[in-house]
């Protein structure tokens, strides 16, 4: 017999089995609830006398159930307070296994990923959040259009065109869910018109890969040295489409020297290719104006894809598409189908946030704030590793380091590193085949705490002091 109520206290749903007596029953229901996970740990059940009414049982039948599986372990019961589901997990770890010790977080992370998430600027977004709800309309709750919010798109088109140069049309905009998402949008819609092969940066964001090779995309990897990205392989491969990052290329910190900036638009205009546009730390620039967006010198050419991950959090999952007139139904198409919308709340703040400059006030806040970080750590490497020299220092979060010969190889670096509770991370991975040709680590200097970076950068010097050759 199934019982269903909502009379008083938490809603509780339970299966009684018809036959037997009814304390038994209750307290296999309540058992076979937890075991299957429908009751999870921490869970208020209803009161004795709730329950007893709700099921047409005694209170006494019900007061029986749960002493009994009060003493099996799966309830918690505090006199006059109530009964809760226990954590079985925790009783199950503690008796069964031998004890794990948790992985404890490292003290200094140089995770090249991240910008500092403590400065994520809270009262500005609550702020941007309140205005939005309150100047809403009832409509904005809706399913909306897929590229997201008009208002929005046009915040966006106006910045974009502003900071980037980009030649953005609201109608051209989409609101995506982070650059990766972008990417795979457009990854599936080249897929969907016949494209078999994705040429990329080698290195590269290896999830990047991940995304063309979920789109069932080969790979043409272009190799970058120092101008950047090698157009001359593009324009030799078979590939219609390539994934560059320009402004800063990840990881190695290049700009795409100006004749491969035309070499690629060339290629693209003459044999009908697209280019995407990886504008993921286009802010972020220390030293001159930024080179602004590649897709201005052929926005028919070009999608170009910005992101909020690094000038706000990735945790947000903001990003944006402008796309080439003939790319739009494809990928809102393919959007449509997918239904990952950015929630509208979300959006509704970043539209504030870039209505009333405050994007621009807090990104202006963290380019300062990481330059003088940028230069701190240059000094610090000049002083205390001047056997290195630190490469794609002019923007962006980050710096790679190469390693010279006669030291410690990477892993060996990483290994010393962790044993002083500094996280580093390799180069290797950021190749195709998972080997760079010169061994080396990529330094992220946005993701530490801005009350923790002194102490970081000190730990850092002493690693590789005592690591390296002088
Ligand atoms: C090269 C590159 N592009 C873009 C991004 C941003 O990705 P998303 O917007 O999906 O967070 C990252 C994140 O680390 C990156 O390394």
């Amino acid at each position: 017999m199934t019982y269903d109520w909502t009379t008083s206290g938490p809603d509780l749903h339970v299966a009684l089995a018809s036959l037997g007596p009814r304390h038994a029953a209750l307290e296999d229901a309540v058992r076979g609830a937890i075991r299957e996970g429908r009751l999870a740990a921490g869970t208020r059940l209803p009161s004795t006398r709730a329950l007893a009414g709700d099921l047409g049982l005694s209170r006494g039948t019900v007061v029986e159930a749960f002493a009994q599986l009060v003493a099996e372990g799966y309830l918690d019961a505090r006199h006059g307070a109530g009964t809760w589901v226990a954590d079985l997990s925790l009783a199950a770890a503690t008796a069964a296994r031998p004890l794990e010790r948790p992985r404890r977080a490292p003290r200094f992370s140089f995770s090249p990923g991240l910008p500092d998430l403590t400065s994520f600027p809270q009262a500005a977004w609550t702020s941007a959040l309140r205005q939005g709800l309150r100047a809403m309309s009832a409509a904005s709750l809706g399913y909306g259009d897929p590229r997201g919010r008009r208002d929005l798109r046009e915040q966006l088109a106006s910045y974009l065109g502003r900071a980037r140069g980009v030649r953005a049309d609201p109608d051209l905009v989409i609101v995506c869910a982070g650059f990766r998402h972008g990417l795979s949008l457009v990854a599936r819609a080249l897929k969907a018109e016949g494209a078999d092969t994705l040429a990329m940066e080698d290195p590269c964001a290896p999830q990047h890969r991940v995304v063309a090779a979920g789109a069932g995309l080969g790979i043409s990897p272009l190799p970058v040295d120092a101008l950047g990205a090698r157009t001359d392989v593009l324009t030799a491969s078979a590939a219609r489409a390539a994934v560059l990052s320009p402004a800063h290329q990840f990881p190695t910190g290049v700009v795409l020297h100006r004749e491969r900036r035309a070499a690629a638009i060339a290629w693209a205009t003459a044999s009908g290719g697209l280019i995407v546009e990886d504008d993921y730390d286009g802010e972020l620039r220390y030293d001159r104006q930024p080179v602004g967006a590649l897709q201005a010198l052929a926005p028919d050419h070009v999608v170009y894809g910005g992101t909020a991950s690094k000038t706000l959090a990735p945790g947000l999952r903001l990003g944006w598409l402008v796309v080439p007139p003939r790319m739009l139904e494809p990928i809102v198409s393919m959007r449509y189908g997918e239904d990952v919308h950015v929630p509208a709340l979300e959006q509704l703040a970043l539209c504030e946030l870039l209505r009333t400059g405050g994007y621009e006030r807090h990104v202006r806040r963290m380019r300062a704030r990481y330059r003088r970080r940028r230069d701190r750590l240059l000094a610090l490497l000049a002083e205390r590793a001047p056997v290195l020299a630190p490469v794609g220092i002019s923007a962006g979060l980050g710096v790679l380091l190469e390693l010279p010969e006669g030291g410690p190889t990477s892993a060996q670096l990483i290994e010393e590193a962790a044993r002083r509770s500094i996280e580093l991370h390799p180069l290797d991975p950021h190749y195709r085949n998972g080997r760079a040709p010169r061994d080396g680590v990529v330094i992220g200097y946005g993701a530490i705490p801005e009350h923790d970076f002194e102490a970081a950068l000190s730990a850092l010097g002493d690693l590789l002091a005592a690591s390296l050759p002088a």
